[in-house]
């Protein structure tokens, strides 16, 4: 009988009740019958504190909040900082070179490029080279700044190439810092190879003066006979 039931794992709880009573008797049956089933896990702790709900929802608010006051509303200043790091760098003082530099640029792309190019390397045959041009990479600047106010024409050779054509004068059209600016561009622009000397406007102004009754376009020969430096 007894070896019977131990092959029956799915007796009934009165069963196994009954089983286990064996000779303790009656107490043994009652506690038993007080153990209930336990709750089916999964059905417990899916219910969420309220307060907890309440606590994130008003976390959440304040956050809006503060993004709203301290965001600064998609402000560019605020959003794109390099924008704000440009604006910054051409705020700083610049070397004065660097701004003959800048200016001279404009000069050159307004007044000089039709004929030199934008890479400085001019025409073959027709426009010079200024881009490791001798002319423009001489100690100092006074045959340049010459050729600018009173322009330039006949023979001339330039980086071992000939021209023989005309430069107009711009005495009349570009101020002593615009020449001073331009042949600053040309004379210390690294993309051309060139690493000369910066040219001041006060230089300028005393070249102007001192060709001022000067007429006529310069020639090579006329040029080589003045120093290029003082
Ligand atoms: C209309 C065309 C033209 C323009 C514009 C012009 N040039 Fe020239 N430039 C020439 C020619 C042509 C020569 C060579 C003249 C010759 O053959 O004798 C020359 C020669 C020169 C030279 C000496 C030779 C050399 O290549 O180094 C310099 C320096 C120069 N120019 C600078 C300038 C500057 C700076 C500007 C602007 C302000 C300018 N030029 C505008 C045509 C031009």
């Amino acid at each position: 009988m007894s070896q019977n039931r131990s092959k029956k794992p799915r007796a009934t709880s009165s069963g196994q009740g009954a089983r286990k009573a064996g000779s303790h008797g009656v107490l043994v049956a009652e506690s038993i019958a007080v153990v209930e089933p336990p709750e089916p896990q999964a059905e417990r702790g899916v219910y969420t504190s309220i307060w907890l709900v309440t606590f994130f929802a008003l976390i959440l608010y304040w956050a809006g909040l503060y993004v709203d006051s301290y965001g600064g509303h998609f402000n560019s200043l605020v959003s794109a900082r390099g924008d704000m790091l440009a604006d910054l760098e051409d705020r700083v003082p610049k070397s004065e070179t660097d701004e003959l530099f800048a200016r001279g640029k404009q000069v050159y792309t307004t007044y000089c490029v039709a004929c030199h190019q934008p890479n400085g390397r001019g025409v073959a045959g027709q426009f010079p080279p200024l881009a490791g041009s001798d002319w423009v990479n001489g100690v100092g600047p006074n045959r340049m700044v010459r050729i600018v106010l009173n322009g330039f024409q006949g023979p001339v050779t330039v980086s071992g190439q000939q021209f023989n054509n005309v430069m107009l004068a711009w005495r009349a059209q570009l101020s002593d810092e615009d020449i001073a600016a331009v042949l600053t561009f040309v004379r210390t622009n690294k993309d051309w190879g060139n690493s000369s000397t910066a040219v001041s406007a006060a230089k300028v102004a005393e070249i102007r003066q001192a060709t001022e009754g000067r007429s006529g376009y310069w020639t090579a020969d006329e040029l080589l006979a003045i120093p290029d430096s003082d």
